[in-house]
């Protein structure tokens, strides 16, 4: 019994216990067992030197516990260094924080297909210009010098001879100079007029013009063109009907309207039961036009047409208020 005289074991107990348990890596676990449990250990030193069975018990049952206490340490540890591996993104079969899906506004969805239906007809998309001169955007176009539009209180100037343009018209202009009939385009954009916001006008909007000249080209053309836009715009249905009206740069000049898409012409509170809805403007060029840009009137003829995107939008969406598409509250436009 001299070898176990000379330790205190359940202090030995206690302390081996405590080391194991504080091992906060595999090498300390491993040094920890190697003190305690190893061959030059106190306690496999006293082993080897047992000789009566009372002994014998207490020392075993010592390296029993100690041995069971390093393998749940090395359980533990191994369990860790998991956790702190999937903290650190490794395990890629935790699921993630999911992403909001972005779409497209709704008025680019109307423009992109409206400019599908005039590809399909054989147009180019023209992309004209926001900033425009005064000349494009009023002389050209054969308007009245003394136009109220022009006024700075309409219009908004960038300085006396550039403007933002008020409607998509002066791209004609523009293309018309840039280009050698026979010309097919639709013109896409935004214009700019000094309104105040609510819940019909915007000082910014969309328009898109529609310009095709050629030779021998009629009124036909126009009326065949305007109806089946809107008959794969918003239906086979649909029938379109014209109006006389008056704009400086068309002559004769007309206002086209289609057939309710919403109640098919029965009448309903969106076409105010008229059975029609508004659409936009159109005309034969004028003469005066085709000069101003260099091209004789004689050789060449076309139509021109223009219409509001947000007025489509609104009235195939049932929207009231024209402020929706630019105030970008998701709840509105996550609908479309
Ligand atoms: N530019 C006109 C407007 O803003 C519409 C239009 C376009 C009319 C082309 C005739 C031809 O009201």
């Amino acid at each position: 019994m001299d070898s176990l005289a000379a330790v205190n074991w359940p202090a030995y107990e206690t302390e081996a216990l405590n080391a194991v348990g504080a091992a906060l890596s595999e090498q300390e676990l491993d040094e920890a067992r190697v003190k305690y449990l190893g061959r030059k250990s106190e306690l496999a030193q006293a082993l080897r030197g047992v000789r009566d069975r009372e002994s014998g018990i207490l020392l075993n049952g010592i390296r029993s516990k100690l041995e069971a206490a390093v393998a749940a340490r090395e359980t533990e540890l191994t369990r860790l260094a998991n956790e702190h591996a999937a903290e650190a993104g490794v395990d890629v079969t935790i699921p993630g924080t999911p992403i909001g899906r972005g779409r497209l506004h709704l008025l680019t969805q109307i423009r992109r297909e409206i400019e599908d239906i005039f590809l399909g007809l054989g147009y180019e998309v023209y992309e004209g210009a926001e900033v425009s001169t005064v000349w494009e955007n009023f002389d050209a176009l054969n308007a009245d010098p003394a136009h109220p539009s022009r006024s700075k209180t309409d219009t908004f100037y960038i300085d006396d001879d550039t403007v933002l343009r008020t409607q998509t018209s002066p791209d004609q202009i523009r293309a018309m100079q840039a280009k050698t009939p026979p010309i097919y385009l639709v013109s896409p954009g935004r214009c700019y007029r000094r309104d105040t916001p609510d819940a019909t006008h915007s000082p910014t909007f969309l328009q898109v013009e529609c310009l095709a000249v050629d030779r021998g080209i009629t009124l036909a053309d126009l009326q065949g063109t305007v109806l089946k836009f809107f008959r794969t715009l918003f239906g086979a249905e649909r029938e379109v009907r014209m109006r006389t009206s008056n704009f400086p740069f068309t002559e004769p000049s007309v206002e086209f309207d289609v057939t309710c898409f919403i109640c098919g012409g029965r009448g309903c509170p969106v076409c105010k039961h008229s059975g029609w809805i508004e659409m936009g403007g159109a005309g034969w060029v004028d003469p005066n036009v085709f000069r101003n840009v260099g091209l004789d009137p004689s050789e060449w003829q076309g139509f021109a047409f223009g219409f509001g995107i947000e007025r489509i939008a609104m009235l195939r969406h049932g929207l009231p208020d024209l402020r929706a598409f630019w105030e970008n509250d998701l709840r509105v436009l996550g609908q479309f």
